[in-house]
């Protein structure tokens, strides 16, 4: 295929992953009130003293304050294949580096736990040290919850992912479970032929990872499919099912649509994709190429219950697009006109969608950028 993919731009994306604290709302006792918004939104620094903010959510669903609890671990900078610099707020290049409340260290090849404060959910407690992963360059972090299982992707020299479980004292040991041969280096060359993101499917029987491809050099990326041993354990199968949909260049962020066995994942080539997981085989097919005109790269893209739709993200395109969660539409299209150059990694919260933008940070030294950089939050109609 050919592919007008413009790595370039690319690096001015993200560093911070976005997460919830579940709420604990009682039921609800007006319709509107059904889904319930989230205590607050967590991302991280990426800093060499890596921590993580914490930005409680109002009532209102506004962004008020926030804190910042430091990980124990280190930020990491990717390279820009396109400038061979730093990649700047686009380090780490993926989806979900901080959920649940884990957050990569991609310098120092560590993932840390946290337990949220049931009061002051911008509270967080480190629950022991860091935990070392036998990779480099993580990125991503993958949990569940029904199986006390958490997942970290990586992308340097030695490229994978390694699961461990974890009860409220702890993580147990990381093991490797995914071997990913990409001949990078660490930090990775990216943002292409770099792991984008892992995640479990949303009955959690299976581990997701996305690797995108590189168009410059014809390498194809693919996703990889990793099924647990039986409904209970912890145990992965030893070997995971790879696909690469025809047709797609740049798979990166996604989700598993709920109660489907639709995974809807961006590619930053042209816009999105819904794929089929088949069930027996766990081999990956496309059935609908979403083409986003006027795109640069779409690559986070993020559920919404409340609308049964996809919100997805373009790092050098300042605007919010929903699409219907079986692929077959555009929905909304929000144009921003706040100045930023795009927005990158996002979650959704009850009715509303928080985004985090780079902003400023193209005039800023890069260890001042985060505390400028913001999340924008978008009321959505439910
Ligand atoms: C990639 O494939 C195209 C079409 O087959 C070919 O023209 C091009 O030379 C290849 N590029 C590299 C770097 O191998
Ligand atoms: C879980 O979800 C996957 C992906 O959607 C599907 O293929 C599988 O059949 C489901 N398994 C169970 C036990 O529901």
């Amino acid at each position: 295929m050919r592919s007008t993919f413009t790595p370039l731009y690319l690096w001015v994306a993200f560093l911070a992953g976005g997460a919830y604290a579940n709420s604990r709302n009682a039921c609800p006792k007006h319709p509107q009130e059904a889904f319930r918004v989230g205590k607050a939104v967590y991302l991280q620094s990426n800093k060499e003293h890596n921590s993580i903010i914490s930005i409680p959510i109002g009532q209102d669903g506004k962004l008020y304050g926030g804190m910042i609890t430091t990980t124990g671990g280190m930020g990491g900078d990717g390279i820009d294949g396109a400038t061979n610099k730093p990649a700047g707020p686009d380090a780490l290049s993926s989806q979900g580096s901080v959920a649940y409340l884990f957050a990569v260290n991609a310098g120092s090849n560590t993932v840390s736990m946290f337990r949220i404060d049931e009061i002051d959910a911008t509270h967080l407690w480190m629950v022991g040290k860091p935990a070392a992963i036998p990779g480099e360059f993580p990125v991503t972090v993958a949990v569940s919850v029904k199986r006390n299982v958490i997942c970290v992707g990586y992308t340097g020299a030695k490229a994978g992912a390694s699961c461990a479980s974890f009860t409220p004292e702890g993580l147990g040991q990381m093991n490797q479970v995914l071997d990913f041969d990409l001949g990078q280096t660490t930090p990775p060359t990216g943002p292409t032929n770099t792991v984008a993101q892992v995640f479990f499917t949303a009955n959690d029987t299976r581990l997701i990872s996305t690797v995108k491809g590189d168009p410059n050099t014809n390498k194809t990326g693919f996703i990889s499919v990793l099924a647990f041993k039986d409904s209970r354990s912890s145990a992965f199968e030893s070997h995971d099912t790879r696909s690469s949909p025809s047709g797609t260049a740049v798979l990166f962020g996604g989700v598993n649509i709920p109660d489907t066995s639709d995974l809807f994942i961006t590619d930053a080539s042209f816009g999105a994709t819904l794929l089929n997981l088949h069930a027996t085989t766990d081999k990956v097919s496309l059935q609908q190429k979403v083409v986003i005109e006027r795109q640069q790269a779409t690559c986070w893209a993020a559920y919404s219950q409340a609308r049964e739709s996809v919100f997805v993200t373009d790092a050098a395109a300042n605007r919010l697009i929903e699409i219907s969660d079986d692929g077959s539409e555009i929905m909304s299209i929000l144009d921003l006109e706040n100045g930023d150059p795009g927005l990158i990694d996002l979650e959704t919260s009850g009715r509303f969608v928080y985004a985090l933008s780079p902003a400023m940070a193209l005039h800023l030294p890069q260890s001042q950028w985060w505390i400028l950089s913001k999340v924008d939050r978008f009321s959505i109609s439910g």
